[in-house]
């Protein structure tokens, strides 16, 4: 059985197409998209938008492969990004980092057993002036940023809110096999 975008997908997938000159153009946007539908972008999927782009897949594997936000693994449900940049660095962002290693049970650059979280340390994420912060990537493709997390009780608010979302959010594992006909 072959990967496929959802209906939605495909609308969007089409709604892209019609924004760019040309299907290279199109291949980074259509690279998010496919994120978002099958969770990661396996060799599998960058063979499926290779046919659908008509584009070679080395064209396909070297756009995918330059990009960090394009994920080559499955990740965590929530992908916490900590910026430790100079402004965060200088407002706690490495401690942040640290607390978030033990609250969520992982290392820098792991994602944890269960597939809800991923950590990562990032450059500067352009909100300097609302350091320390990170950014998490959902695996439903929606992005949020979390700001001044220097602040008392923040961070404890910030992580309820991320446990509370696990549970409406698609697990990038499983993905692949739901998008199959
Ligand atoms: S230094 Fe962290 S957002 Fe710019």
């Amino acid at each position: 059985m072959s990967l496929q975008f959802s209906e939605k997908g495909e609308e969007k997938f089409q709604e892209i197409m019609g924004r760019y000159p040309n299907t290279m153009a199109a291949l980074l946007p259509v690279l998010l998209l496919a994120q978002s539908e099958f969770g990661w972008v396996s060799v599998e999927v960058m063979d499926y938008l290779a046919e659908r782009l008509e584009l070679h897949p080395a064209k396909v594997l070297s756009t995918a492969t330059f990009y960090t936000m394009v994920n080559k693994q499955p990740m965590g449900k929530c992908h916490v990004q900590v910026c430790t940049t100079l402004s965060c660095a200088l407002r706690g962002g490495y401690e942040l980092l640290d607390t978030l290693e033990e609250r969520l049970g992982i290392n820098t650059g792991e994602t944890s057993s269960d597939g809800n979280y991923s950590l990562s340390e990032v450059e500067c994420l352009a909100s300097c002036g609302t350091a320390p912060m990170f950014q998490v990537s959902y695996s439903d493709g929606e992005i949020e940023y979390f700001e001044d997390l220097g602040e008392t009780g923040r961070l404890d608010a910030v992580l309820s809110e991320l446990n509370a979302k696990l549970a409406t959010l698609p697990d990038p594992r499983k993905m692949h096999d739901e998008r199959r006909n």
